[in-house]
């Protein structure tokens, strides 16, 4: 299959009941290894890049490996850029080929991050591409960044944010936190009160370290998007480090290389397949 457009994924997913996967990927591998993952459990999901991670190559070739890897997909995946820094960062991805952006402007004050995302949205939905946006501040790592602020969401700035946005997608501080570092402590009543205030779906970050029982507990309350990064990052790095550990005299990458794609695949499958339980 090509890349499905965001929107497209979205209305799949919400006449199916289900709750989509963002799993990030750093490299190639790891962007195979979530195609695969995701065809083994035959359910959709997002491909996400972080814009962390445009440091380490462009976004065009990004594009063009992902193009790769999901010509033998038989489920819709989208391309999402996650964490969007900058108006030129959305921009740069939108006219590669992403088809799902965020646009992260939660560390502005109130006003400015309206007035940030309303500049993305109007880009992106030109070319039929869907908006996530932030409001509050999700604490802990975010790739090898770390977040300055861990502030929850507001409820009685929801509706306003959406609606003067124009949002798609908005991202949600519950007490989830990103990396394996800091517990996670989600609060589901304060979920339950923003599910029911926002007039678009809501994204739950930090998924690594939450607890399966609430993320299906979150889709029940309808949310639409729950991101993993870590544990994916985690499965990757750790064939490499027992490889490493058992032999310091270890050189075989490529073989390293396609058991780590195999080791992302079922991590991605396994997630995914809870979440929907
Ligand atoms: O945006 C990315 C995610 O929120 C990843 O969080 O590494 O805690 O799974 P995680
Ligand atoms: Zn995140």
């Amino acid at each position: 299959m090509k890349i499905v457009n965001g929107f497209d994924l979205m209305n799949y997913a919400k006449e199916r009941g289900l709750m989509l996967p963002a799993f990030n990927t750093t490299n190639l591998e790891m962007t195979n290894g979530i195609a695969r993952g995701l065809n083994q459990a035959k359910l959709p999901g997002y491909i996400q890049i972080s814009s962390n991670n445009l440091r380490l190559s462009d976004a065009e070739t990004i594009v063009y490996l992902t193009k790769k890897a999901l010509a033998d997909s038989d489920v819709p995946i989208a391309l999402h850029l996650d964490h969007g820094k900058s108006y030129e960062h959305v921009k740069e991805c939108v006219d590669a080929g992403f088809t799902s952006i965020m646009i992260d402007a939660s560390h502005l004050d109130y006003e400015d991050n309206i007035a940030e995302v309303k500049r993305c949205v109007e880009y992106c939905h030109f070319y039929g591409v869907p908006v996530e946006a932030e409001l509050g501040c999700i604490g802990g790592k975010e790739d090898e960044d770390f977040n300055e602020a861990d502030a929850k969401t507001d409820p009685a700035l929801v509706k306003d944010f959406v609606e003067r946005t124009g949002c798609d997608l908005l991202a949600v501080a519950v007490g989830n936190v990103h990396g394996l570092d800091a517990t996670p402590k989600v609060d589901l009543p304060l979920l339950k009160q923003l599910v029911e205030l926002s007039p678009v779906p809501l994204v739950m970050h930090g998924g690594s370290g939450i607890d399966f029982g609430i993320i299906q507990e979150c889709r029940k309350l309808g949310l639409l998007k729950v991101n993993y990064g870590s544990d994916l990052r985690k499965a990757f790095i750790t064939t490499f480090g027992e490889a490493y550990e058992k032999n310091h005299m270890e050189t075989q990458v490529i073989n390293l290389s396609l058991k780590a794609t195999q080791a992302v695949a079922d991590t991605a499958e396994k997630l995914v397949k809870i979440i929907n339980e």
